[in-house]
């Protein structure tokens, strides 16, 4: 979502800036500004546009003032229109202080009724404005104690970074419920709300807690708590580097991450898997054979991509751990009335470990005594501290919106925690065991013959046959019908293409409603024990004259004879099939998206972190 950047230093503030920006675009943007304090004159110069950074360079660069202390943030609209108005910074009437903010602030309206009454002009319709003039109205010579004492006054969410023209040499921030970042330089010092916009310059970093503040300057940082006594941080060193979150080659990062996945997969496994003892390891979970036994239900709770994922864990768990699974958008999971005991775990999964209604159903868990067990791709995220234990994915950083390697390796570390559990609570036998850690073993392998360049050129044709249409049907039974929700929900994301996933065997009941002429529909195929109930239903389809592009597993021989057009993929264990068989239809959605001339790597309206309700 939003994104913040600030720098204080030697260099040109309004390079690093909009470096930084861009670098975090792919958060989602849909405005972006600047504010840096003049280096003659110690004034505020502000510039600021509905668009991405690009726009923002075109229209400023050469037309600022020299400065090394400045922000820039990149909006995403929560409350008011993309507009100039309306995007970060915001200032204060007096034109001295500015201020970016991510999150949410939830009590804005009374605070701004009651700032305008004493006189305070507001010029944007955001929620945002509002933390501008109350660090105005507490401001009595110290930056420091006037953010404390306005953050005091607001609910909600907030990452802020803020200036002063009266003290032109720091920018104080502050968190609440939206990550942000130190990054720690020689003669010069950053803020940002994600890796992306520091990696340029240094790997070394604070992550902040919620509560804490700093004063930034370019010789020092100091964090303090809301009572304002010195925090010592610890550094976190960044392990990725600048070259893993740019394109390498490649047109787009989405292409590149899904290229990525054989690799992502194989250190997702690494250390985990003993194939000589068959067995999986993951000591992270400091579990033991009789709590495993305790556990009497499991809750997954996610959103979007991460959700899909833990469709598929349902498979797994209640296969081999033998556990009964729900699994629930986090946004429903939070409003409703789980019955809720001790016994219960509930997995969160999140590939930025912030988002929003993730980390409230994480809290909502905790608060009623439920232990929580966090699958996240990002290392002091949110729901890596907050939950009671954590699995890192090894997917790297993922910057296309649409989500892929980290989908495919929250799938890796759901397989190794179900048969985990399984080994524990003794519900897998040693042979099953061992047949599964051999299969996840040789899952990169199997992955590498889906993506040579003879499957792309057959997958990008059908993508070209299938971009005129505006409305596709995916289907599937069993694991298959998971894959089927992910595959099609990479197709809306980025071709725009009206896409729905169905189980098999529920199109009786609506959906063949719509099959007419050639209108095609994305099957999958892959479970043996279902694969006549859906061989039957591509039928149904195709006696209305759909046309069915089928993703079957390579041993179901004779099976090109029931489609339109079929795509193999490699044989793997039943269970494992959802890992291969979603490359297909991410490439499907790829190469969709590009014959239709869209931004696959920025679909319009996304956002990469949902970091708000
Ligand atoms: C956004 C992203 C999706 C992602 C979802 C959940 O909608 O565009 O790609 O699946 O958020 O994000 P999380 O970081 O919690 O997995």
């Amino acid at each position: 979502m939003c994104g913040i950047v600030g720098y204080a230093g030697f260099r040109e503030a309004y390079d690093v800036l909009l470096e930084g920006l861009k670098a975090l675009e792919y958060r989602g943007c849909d405005s972006a500004g600047i504010a840096m304090i003049n280096k003659e004159q110690g004034c505020l110069e502000v510039a600021k546009v509905a668009g991405m950074a690009s726009l923002l360079e075109q229209r400023t660069r050469g037309k600022l003032s020299r400065s090394n202390l400045g922000l820039g943030h990149s909006r995403w609209a929560t409350h008011g229109r993309p507009s100039d108005k309306n995007a970060h910074p915001h200032v204060s009437c007096c034109h001295t202080i500015a201020l970016i903010h991510n999150g949410i602030i939830e009590n804005y309206r009374v605070l701004r009724a009651a700032l305008e009454k004493e006189g305070h002009r507001f010029l944007s319709q955001t929620d945002t404005e509002v933390l501008v003039h109350l660090v105005e109205k507490y401001y009595r010579g110290d930056l420091l104690e006037a953010v404390r004492e306005a953050t005091d006054r607001v609910e909600g969410s907030y990452a802020i970074a803020v200036v002063c023209s009266n003290e032109p040499q720091r920018i104080i921030c502050a968190r609440k419920d939206s990550p942000l970042i130190i990054g720690l330089g020689q003669g010069e010092n950053f803020v940002a709300s994600d890796f992306a916009a520091l990696l340029p310059y240094t790997r070394r970093t604070y992550i902040l807690e919620d509560g804490e503040f700093v004063s930034l300057s370019p010789e020092s940082v100091e964090v303090f708590d809301r009572g304002g006594n010195k925090i010592v941080k610890e550094i976190y060193e960044v392990e990725w580097d600048i070259a893993a979150a740019e394109k390498g080659g490649y047109p787009h990062f989405m292409l590149k991450e899904i290229m990525e996945q054989p690799q992502a997969v194989r250190d997702t496994l690494r250390r985990r898997i003993d194939l000589e003892a068959g067995r999986v390891l993951l000591p992270e979970l400091d579990l033991t054979a009789e709590e495993a036994r305790r556990i009497s239900k499991i809750y997954i709770i996610a959103c979007g991509t991460s959700s899909h994922a833990g469709y598929v864990g349902k498979y797994a768990l209640e296969r081999l751990a033998s556990l009964p699974v729900e699994v629930d958008p986090a946004s429903e999971f939070r409003y409703r009335d789980p019955l809720l005991d001790q016994n219960h775990l509930a997995i969160v999964i999140s590939q930025s470990g912030e988002t929003a209604d993730t980390l409230e159903a994480l809290r909502l868990c905790k608060e009623k005594g439920i232990r929580v067990l966090a699958i996240t791709n990002a290392i002091g995220s949110s729901a890596a501290r907050e939950a009671d234990r954590t699995l890192l994915t090894f997917a790297g950083p993922e910057i296309a919106v649409a989500s892929t390697k980290a989908y495919l390796t929250q799938l890796i570390l759901l397989y190794l925690l179900a048969l985990y559990l399984g080994q524990l609570r003794g519900t897998v036998t040693r042979e099953q065991g061992a047949e599964l850690v051999r299969g996840l073993n040789g899952l990169p392998d199997q992955l590498v013959k889906i993506l040579t360049p003879e499957c792309l050129t057959e997958l990008k044709e059908i993508a070209v046959a299938l971009a005129h249409w505006d409305s596709i049907f995916y289907i599937g039974r069993n694991l298959d019908y998971a894959t089927a929700l992910e595959g099609s929900l990479k197709l809306k994301e980025v071709s725009y293409i009206h896409a729905e996933a169905y189980p098999a065997g529920e199109l009786k009941h609506g959906p063949l409603a719509l099959i007419t002429g050639g209108m095609p529909v994305v099957a999958l195929a892959t479970q043996e024990k279902v694969l006549e109930k859906t061989l039957s239903n591509i039928q149904e389809i195709r006696a209305r004259e759909g046309a069915v592009f089928l993703v079957a597993s390579e041993e179901f021989v004779g099976i090109e004879r029931q489609a339109d057009w079929v795509f193999h993929i490699p044989r793997v264990h039943q269970l494992l099939t959802p890992v291969p068989a979603i490359l297909p239809l991410q490439l499907i959605a790829y190469y969709t998206g590009l014959a239709r001339e869209c931004p696959v790597d920025k679909p319009r309206n996304l956002a990469k972190s949902v970091t708000v309700e």
